[in-house]
């Protein structure tokens, strides 16, 4: 299985907008898979397209890192399946249709950041609507590390990266080592050139 390249900060494709997907096919399912793929090579739990520089409205999500019964609650089309029956996850064309009153600090990271870590406050519950890889509809009511990791993922498919969401605290902190990325990205973008 081939590992893509992530992308990082500092190139264009991840602050653009996921085209919707309408095609779900073999050539889809191949992408997903090799997201998912490059997602665990970089030992991450959510990955999106726009990361594998491509601007669709695809993602993949694995919360599933631990031994035992999962950490956060789940209602799957109104159903609790396993939630190793669904997980991995792809979500096509994701839209989060509600959140929840109560939000909270999470410390998040991002591929794409590559050891930059940073409080990020977020609704702590969800209800997602998606399409599954043959075009399916589904909800997704959820909350705790999968209602998080759908919300960052579902931001990169908007353009949205987790630093627009640190407040100037947490910005602060992590300044200099994002500006230092930033440049090193620049740096080796224009080297390829
Ligand atoms: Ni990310």
């Amino acid at each position: 299985m081939q590992t893509l390249r992530i992308t990082h900060y500092g190139e264009p494709i991840l602050t653009q907008k996921g085209e919707a997907i309408e095609q779900f096919d073999d050539n889809l399912r191949n992408l997903a898979d090799q997201m998912l793929h490059t997602m665990y090579e970089a030992n991450g739990i959510g990955l999106a397209a726009q990361q594998i520089d491509q601007a669709k409205r695809m993602c993949v999500v694995d919360v599933l890192f631990e031994d035992g019964p999962p950490s956060f609650n789940y209602k799957l089309d109104g159903r609790v399946p396993p939630a190793d029956l669904f997980m991995p996850m792809a979500l096509v064309n994701p839209e989060i249709k509600s959140f929840g009153e109560k939000t909270e600090p999470y410390e998040e990271g991002c591929l794409s950041f590559p050891d930059i870590r940073g409080d990020v406050i977020r609704p702590t519950e969800i209800v997602v609507e998606y399409q599954d890889l043959d075009g399916a509809p589904h909800s997704l009511e959820c909350d705790g590390i999968l209602a998080r990791c759908i919300q960052h993922e579902i931001d990169h498919l908007d353009g949205v990266l987790f630093i627009d969401r640190m407040d100037h605290k947490t910005l602060g902190t992590i300044k200099t080592v994002v500006k230092k990325l930033k440049k090193q990205t620049l740096k080796k973008m224009s080297s390829e050139k």
